[in-house]
């Protein structure tokens, strides 16, 4: 699976350093896939595990690596999001130390939420943001203070993140999900796969010269996310229960899932895959699943893990 990942991706020039501050979901996939690209990849994690190559970096309790730690770094990826005030943590800890490295590119993860409500129209990096959230006010910031870094950034914007480990197939099997439907409203996503695969994809592309300051990664097709899950649910021969509606469901949801429900847009990936000319590994939720089935598949095959 990793295989034809690696098959699609090319790797950085030799004397390269890939510096990806997170190793969390996002983080951790990026970097598999470069190992396996053979690139130097060094990571951070708030608490390595013990025998874990990672860095320690926390920046609520002002660990930071060692200067020497990040001697090299050519390119620099950022996964960690806002912390409680308005600053980007990182730059708040790093950034001096960021401004002497020999960066070629840094890549900062943000999120589409900062677009705001578009009443379900499609929206693009050419439209102003209109952040409707506290938490998309704060991601806008953290973007702005990026790109007045000085740094060679790149803004990433990601839709909700799902990939292997991060898909619904544990909850349908449990009974746990019960679909909600909104008439009209849809959601966008992206395949962690595609995130890993389009981070190289925009590297090459910016030493090339073409270095757009944001870029939307998405899939090709927004959707209903009650069509997501039976989709899923058939491709593990579960039953559903009939979706909610969402005028009842409501009231049992958290204020977090509230605020998702309360915003409906379209987001526009014409900037990656026509101008940059990138192609997604999964265009759209159904090729997305069924990678996600086949590896989580594969990883309980291998843990020995039962599914009741
Ligand atoms: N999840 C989504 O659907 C979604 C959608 C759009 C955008 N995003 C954004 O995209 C990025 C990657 O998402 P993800 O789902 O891969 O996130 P994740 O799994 O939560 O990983 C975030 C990483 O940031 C690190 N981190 C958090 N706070 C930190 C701090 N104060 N100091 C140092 N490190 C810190 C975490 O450290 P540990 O490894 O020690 O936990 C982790 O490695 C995030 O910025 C996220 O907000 C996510």
């Amino acid at each position: 699976m990793l295989e034809s990942l690696v098959n699609r991706c090319q790797a950085l020039p030799a004397g390269s350093t890939l510096c990806i501050l997170g190793a969390g979901f996002t983080g951790r996939r990026i970097a598999t896939l470069a190992d396996a690209l053979k690139i130097r990849v060094i990571t951070t994690r708030r608490n390595p595990a013990p025998g874990s190559d990672a860095l320690r970096f926390d920046t609520a309790h002002n660990v930071v690596p060692n200067e020497s730690d990040l001697n090299g770094v050519t390119h620099l990826l950022s996964t960690i999001p806002p912390g409680s005030d308005d600053n980007d943590p990182v730059l708040q800890s790093l950034g001096p130390r960021l401004s002497q490295l020999p960066l070629r590119w840094a890549g900062y993860l943000s999120t589409t939420g900062i677009y705001g409500d578009t009443g379900g129209e499609w929206v693009s990096e050419a439209d102003p943001p209109q952040p409707t959230q506290e938490r998309s006010r704060r991601r806008l910031f953290c973007e702005q203070q990026w790109r007045n870094s000085g740094l060679p950034v790149q803004i990433l914007r990601l839709p909700g993140i799902y990939g292997p480990g991060r898909s619904p197939f544990a909850a349908i099997r449990a009974g746990q999900l019960t679909p909600v439907h909104k008439p009209g409203q849809v959601f966008c996503r992206v395949h962690v796969d595609d995130i890993a695969s389009a981070c190289l994809h925009l590297i090459h592309c910016s030493a090339a010269g073409q270095h757009p300051p944001v870029v939307n990664v998405c899939d090709h097709e927004p959707a209903p996310s009650h069509l997501l899950q039976r989709h899923a649910a058939e491709l593990v021969n579960c039953d559903l229960p009939e979706a909610r509606a969402y005028a009842e469901a409501e009231a049992d949801m958290s204020v977090m899932a509230r605020s998702f429900w309360s915003e409906n847009r379209r987001v526009n990936n014409d900037l990656l895959c026509r101008t940059l000319g990138y192609t997604m590994v999964h265009p759209n939720y159904r090729s997305g699943l069924a990678q996600c089935l086949e590896e989580e598949t594969l990883r309980e095959s291998l843990t020995g893990t039962a599914r009741d």
